[in-house]
C-alpha cells in the first residue's frame, strides 16, 4: 500500500494558479483579436430556407457574418463542420457565426441575424427511433462485438438464470472552463491559443483541413481547467470554424464557448439500454453473460462507447457474447466521457453481479472473488499484471465489509437508513508514441519538454519529478514545457493514457543525459572524476559522484558544456503485446436514505486501485477522487434531459444539470495497490477513468441494501427512494 509521502510534491505550477498567474487559453493575449458569436438553430431538425443578416451587417463593430451561404468548404469524413450545407441535425447546430470588434457586439449581431427553417420530423429519444440499431464499426478502440464459448447454450443450462434491463443517461463532461479558441493567420501559416487534450491531432487535422503543411501550424494549449474527454475530437468542428473565420476576416479572431454552447456543441456522454443475462451454477461461477447494448448516437456521425469491455474481461467465464449497437437521434454527437463506455457498462455489469448475489443469497464480494479471472479470456493472453485481488483485500477490510449484515433495510443511523453496496473496476492500459527531450543549463537547471497536455491533474508535476529523480537534481530545479507543437511529440491527454505513453520517453531521455553527463565528466581532465568509469558515476542532490569523488553538477556543465546538453528520445507501445493489459480498483459504497424525502447521501466510499507504478501517490490520490466524484454525479445527479416535443435540452445550465457538490462529497479512503509490472515499458497503466467504472453500481447496489429497492435506471432519483411506513 502506498501512502502520500516524499514521492508526493504538491503541484509545481500551483502557486501561479493561485495567484492567478497562469494564462489559459482564453487570455491569451493576441494583437488585433475580433470576437466571434454563434447563431444557432432552435429545430432538431429541418432546412435552412434563408439568412437575413442586413440588420446583424448595420450593427456598430459587425465585421463579418458566416453562414452555409459563404463559407468555405471544408470537408472531414464524420464530422459535422458548421456552416457547410443548409441542414439542420440537431437543436443547437451552428448556423452562422457574426464576427465584431467586441464581444458584446458580435453577440449583438447574433441576436440580430435571422434564420428561416423548414422543420422536418426529428427523431427526438432512442425510443422514437423508426430504424432498427445498427452496427458501429468499432466501440471506442474494441471490437463491436464479442463471443466466446456458446453462452445461448450455458444459460439453458445454467442452475440459475438472470435477465435485466439497465438504463443510462445522457451526461455532459463541462470542465469548469469553457472551450476557447484564438486563431492568428500569418500569411500562410498559423497559430492557434486553443483549449486542447490532444495539440498534435488537432494541428493535424487543422492542417489537413485548409491544406497545410503541419510545420506551418502551431497549436498551444499550455493549462486546462478540465477536459473529461470533451477537448479533443468533440471540440474539432468549432475549433476549425475558429480558425476558418480567422482567415475569412483575414485577422486574429477568439471564439469562447458558453456554457449552454458546452451542452450542444462539445460532445456528451451517450445515452444507453443494456440488456444483461447471466447464467451461474447454484454457488455462484458464472457459466453464461450476454450483454447487448444500444447506445445514442447523432444523425451524421457514428460513435459507440466500449460499454461491454468490462464484461469481456473482469471475470471467470467460458460462454460470453456481447454487442455494441446504435440508433439515429437528433441530438448531439457523443463523443467519450471519462471511462467512456467502461462507465455505463460497468453499471449493467456490477448490478447484476449483485442482483445475482442477493438470489443466490452469496455475500457479493464472494460472488467476485469466485470469479475471479485469473487470465484474460477474451483476448487468451496472461495479464501483465493483475492487483485485483489485493484490490478486494485491502479496501473490503478497510470499509469493515465482514460486518455488513445480509437482510436488507438492517442497517439504521436514526431513522435513516443506511446501506453497503461495493463493486469492482477495470480499465484496459492504452499508450501511444511519445517523444520526449531533457535539458541542462550552465547552471544546473533543467528542462523537460513534452509536447502533452495538462488538464489540471499534475502532468507538469510528474514530468518533473521523472527527470529529477533520474538526474538527482531537487525538484525545484526543473522546469517543464509542455502544450506545444513546437516541443516533442507528446500523447494526447485522453483514455488514461498520457503519464503512461510519456514516462518511458522522459526516462529514456533522462538516463541518457546522465550517461553523457558522466562521460563528460570522466573524459575531462579538469573534473575530480577524470578518468574514472562513467558507468559507476551516480547523480543525486546536484552532484556527480564516484569512488569518494565528486563534482558539483552545475561546475562540471558551466565548465564543460557551457551551451547546455540535451538527450531525447522516444517511446512507442509494444505492437504484438503477449500480455492484457489493465488497471484494476475496487469501490465500496455506503449510502444513507431518508426513508421519508427519499434523500440519498453517499457517506462513504472506500476504494482500492491496482493500476500499476504510481509516479505521485498525492497527485494519483486526487485523480481517483474526481472519478469517484464523476461516479456519484452519474449515479445520482447528471442528467442531460431532451424535450422530446422540440428536441432542445432543457436543462443546459449549471443550475438545472445537478452534478455532484462539496456538500454531497462522502467521506474518501482510497488505497494504492503496488503493482511492478515488469511488461509495460516505465511500469505506468494510467489512473484518469479508472476511477469512474464502477461506482455508480456500487452505489446502486448500496441503495438497494438500505430500501430494497433495485434501481436500474440512472440517475437514482428522491422518488425512487421513497419508503411506505
Ligand atoms: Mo478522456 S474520456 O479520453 O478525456
Amino acid at each position: 500500500m502506498t501512502a502520500p509521502d516524499d514521492r508526493s510534491p504538491l503541484r509545481i505550477e500551483a502557486a501561479l494558479k493561485v495567484t492567478g498567474a497562469v494564462r489559459y487559453a482564453a487570455e491569451a493575449v493576441v494583437e488585433g483579436v475580433l470576437h466571434a458569436a454563434l447563431v444557432v438553430a432552435p429545430i432538431a431538425s429541418g432546412r435552412i430556407l434563408g439568412i437575413d443578416d442586413r440588420q446583424a451587417h448595420a450593427i456598430a463593430g459587425v465585421v463579418e457574418i458566416l453562414s452555409h451561404e459563404n463559407a468555405p468548404r471544408i470537408a472531414r469524413e464524420g464530422v459535422l463542420i458548421p456552416l457547410q450545407a443548409p441542414i439542420v441535425h440537431f437543436a443547437g447546430q451552428v448556423v452562422a457565426i457574426v464576427v465584431a470588434e467586441t464581444p458584446a457586439q458580435a453577440r449583438r449581431g447574433a441576436a440580430a441575424v435571422e434564420v428561416s427553417y423548414e422543420e422536418l420530423p426529428a427523431v427526438t429519444a432512442i425510443g422514437q427511433a423508426v430504424d432498427p440499431p445498427f452496427a458501429p464499426r468499432t466501440a471506442g478502440r474494441t471490437a463491436t462485438d464479442s463471443q466466446r464459448g456458446d453462452p445461448e447454450r450455458a444459460l439453458r443450462d445454467a442452475e440459475a438464470m438472470l435477465e435485466r434491463r439497465y438504463t443510462t443517461s445522457t451526461n455532459n463532461h463541462l470542465p469548469i472552463e469553457p472551450h476557447t479558441v484564438i486563431a492568428a493567420w500569418q500569411g500562410n501559416a498559423l497559430t492557434v491559443h486553443t483549449t486542447s487534450q490532444a495539440i498534435f491531432a488537432h494541428r493535424l487535422a487543422i492542417a489537413e483541413s485548409f491544406g497545410l503543411a503541419v510545420e506551418r501550424v502551431r497549436v498551444v494549449s499550455k493549462y486546462l481547467g478540465g477536459g473529461f474527454g470533451t477537448k479533443g475530437g468533440a471540440w474539432l468542428p468549432c475549433l476549425i470554424l475558429g480558425v476558418m473565420t480567422a482567415r475569412q476576416v483575414g485577422r486574429p479572431v477568439k471564439l469562447e464557448l458558453t456554457r449552454e454552447q458546452m451542452f450542444t456543441l462539445v460532445g456528451r456522454r451517450q445515452e444507453t439500454v443494456q440488456q444483461l443475462t447471466l447464467g451461474a451454477t447454484r454457488d455462484g461461477r458464472l457459466t453464461a453473460i450476454l450483454h447487448d447494448t444500444v447506445a445514442q448516437t447523432s444523425t451524421y456521425g457514428d460513435y459507440a462507447d466500449p460499454i461491454a469491455t468490462p464484461t469481456r474481461v473482469l471475470y471467470a467465464c467460458a460462454n460470453v457474447a456481447t454487442t455494441h449497437r446504435l440508433v439515429r437521434v437528433n441530438a448531439p454527437q457523443p463523443n467519450p466521457m471519462r471511462a467512456p463506455g467502461e462507465g455505463p457498462g460497468s453499471f449493467a455489469l456490477e448490478s447484476a453481479l449483485d442482483e445475482l448475489a442477493h438470489e443466490l443469497a452469496i455475500d457479493p464480494l464472494e460472488l467476485r472473488l469466485r470469479n475471479y479471472a485469473d487470465h484474460d479470456q477474451h483476448a487468451g493472453r496472461p495479464w501483465s499484471s493483475n492487483g485485483l485481488r489485493e484490490c478486494y483485500h485491502v479496501a473490503a477490510r478497510s470499509f469493515g465489509w465482514e460486518k455488513r449484515p445480509r437482510e436488507i433495510g438492517a442497517l439504521h443511523d436514526g431513522r435513516h437508513r443506511l446501506g453497503w453496496g461495493m463493486a469492482s473496476a477495470c480499465y484496459p492500459v492504452y499508450r501511444m508514441a511519445s517523444e520526449a527531450a531533457v535539458r541542462i543549463a550552465p547552471d544546473g537547471g533543467v528542462l523537460v519538454r513534452c509536447g502533452t497536455q495538462d488538464m489540471g491533474t499534475g502532468t507538469y508535476t510528474v514530468l518533473a519529478q521523472l527527470a529529477a529523480t533520474i538526474l538527482g537534481v531537487p525538484l525545484g530545479r526543473v522546469a517543464v514545457e509542455l502544450g506545444d507543437t513546437t516541443l516533442p511529440e507528446g500523447p494526447y491527454s485522453g483514455g488514461s493514457m498520457a503519464t503512461a505513453s510519456f514516462t518511458p520517453a522522459v526516462e529514456d531521455a533522462a538516463r541518457k543525459l546522465r550517461r553523457r553527463l558522466a562521460e563528460l565528466a570522466v573524459g575531462d581532465p579538469d573534473s575530480p572524476l577524470h578518468g574514472l568509469a562513467a558507468d559507476r558515476v551516480t547523480l543525486d542532490d546536484g552532484y556527480l559522484r564516484s569512488e569518494n569523488r565528486s563534482e558539483i553538477l552545475a561546475d562540471l556543465i558551466a565548465r564543460a558544456a557551457p551551451a547546455g546538453i540535451e538527450a531525447a528520445a522516444s517511446a512507442a507501445p509494444d505492437e504484438t503485446p503477449r500480455h492484457s493489459s489493465y488497471g484494476y480498483g475496487t469501490i465500496f459504497a455506503e449510502v444513507r436514505v431518508d426513508p421519508d424525502l427519499g434523500e440519498i447521501r453517499v457517506t462513504r466510499l472506500t476504494a482500492a486501485y491496482a493500476a500499476g507504478r504510481i509516479l505521485n501517490p498525492l497527485l494519483a490520490r486526487s485523480q481517483f477522487i474526481g472519478g469517484l466524484v464523476g461516479g456519484i454525479g452519474m449515479a445520482l445527479h447528471e442528467d442531460t434531459v431532451m424535450d422530446e416535443r422540440l428536441g432542445r435540452i432543457v436543462n443546459d445550465n449549471l443550475a438545472d444539470y445537478l452534478i455532484p457538490v462539496h456538500a454531497d462529497m462522502p467521506r474518501f479512503d482510497i488505497h494504492l495497490v503496488d503493482e511492478d509490472d515488469p511488461h509495460l515499458g516505465g511500469g505506468v497503466k494510467g489512473i484518469g477513468m479508472l476511477g469512474t467504472v464502477g461506482t455508480a453500481a456500487a452505489i446502486a447496489n448500496a441503495v438497494f441494501h438500505a430500501t430494497g429497492r433495485r434501481i436500474r435506471d440512472l440517475p437514482i432519483r428522491l422518488e425512487d427512494c421513497l419508503l411506505p411506513d
